[in-house]
């Protein structure tokens, strides 16, 4: 694995589905991406993590695969969908692509900010384009970086994951790197254990010359799942995206 910086491990693995309990946004995001996907279409998920959005799409009858770097995540999923209506691989969706093309790629959860320098988002976008289908849709969701990118002092917050169990965050921004390093400590009874995670946030018109450099062209951006309009107070965006020769009608590069 080329990257390493932001890949779940057991512990989170064990606690991901308490950090991000399936709730009324996990549907609407099942709901957009089935929206977009033709009937019975393939969709590609990036960082698929536990399956949070990836089972309820297949049990919907989508034809899903999904590529995460963990093989504690991907056991999570396996647990979740024992039928195995998702097909999974265990790689570096950064550095290498399924060598098959989708209906819809997504990148969920700001896992595109993984990527740690422009280049690797570049070549992250590049490898998204050669997986999507003539007429496919790549969808990324992420925060608006604006917050952080003006933080002063590093941010704390406790999250509770359930009655005997908090994690504990930090969050330290280097805005000379656009990098932003979060530690996650889980309190759960046992010895306190910290992982780090490290990613380089993005902004959204950046992303949008990024993927312009990659051959992807926005087409649409929202601040939710639920089709709400980005506007300069919105705190993420849902962006959508189509290859760039179909835009202009050129050959496919
Ligand atoms: C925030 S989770 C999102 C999981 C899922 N997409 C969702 O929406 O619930 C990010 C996932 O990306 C995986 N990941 C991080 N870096 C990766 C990389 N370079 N290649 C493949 N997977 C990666 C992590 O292991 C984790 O499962």
């Amino acid at each position: 694995m080329a990257l390493g910086n932001a890949l779940y491990d057991e512990k989170l693995a064990s606690v991901y589905d308490r950090m991000y309990p399936i709730g009324h946004d996990t549907d609407q995001a099942v709901e957009f991406v089935a929206a977009l996907t033709p009937p019975g279409g393939s969709v590609l998920e990036l960082g698929v993590g536990t399956g949070r959005i990836a089972v309820p799409l297949a049990e919907r009858g989508f034809a899903v695969h999904g590529v995460d770097g963990s093989e504690a995540m991907l056991a999570e999923l396996a647990r979740r969908d024992p039928r195995g209506a998702v097909t999974t691989q265990f790689g570096d969706f950064t550095a290498e692509g399924t060598g098959r093309t989708f209906d819809t790629v997504t990148l969920m959860l700001n896992t595109f900010f993984v990527a740690i320098t422009k280049e690797q988002q570049l070549g992250c976008l590049e490898l998204v384009r050669r997986q999507l289908s003539p007429g496919g849709r790549f969808v990324l969701e992420a925060f608006d970086p604006a917050p952080y990118h003006t933080m002063e002092k590093p941010d704390f917050s406790v999250r509770h994951l359930d009655e005997r169990a908090v994690m504990l965050d930090t969050l330290t921004v280097d805005r000379s790197l656009q990098l932003m390093v979060s530690t996650h400590t889980i309190i759960d009874g046992g010895a306190p254990e910290t992982r780090e995670h490290v990613l380089r946030y993005a902004f959204p018109f950046e992303i949008d010359l990024l993927a312009e450099l990659s051959g992807l062209r926005l087409v649409e951006r929202t601040e939710d799942w639920a089709g709400n309009p980005y506007t300069a107070s919105s705190l993420r965006h849902v962006s959508v995206y189509e290859r760039a020769s179909e835009a202009s009608g050129a050959e496919a590069r």
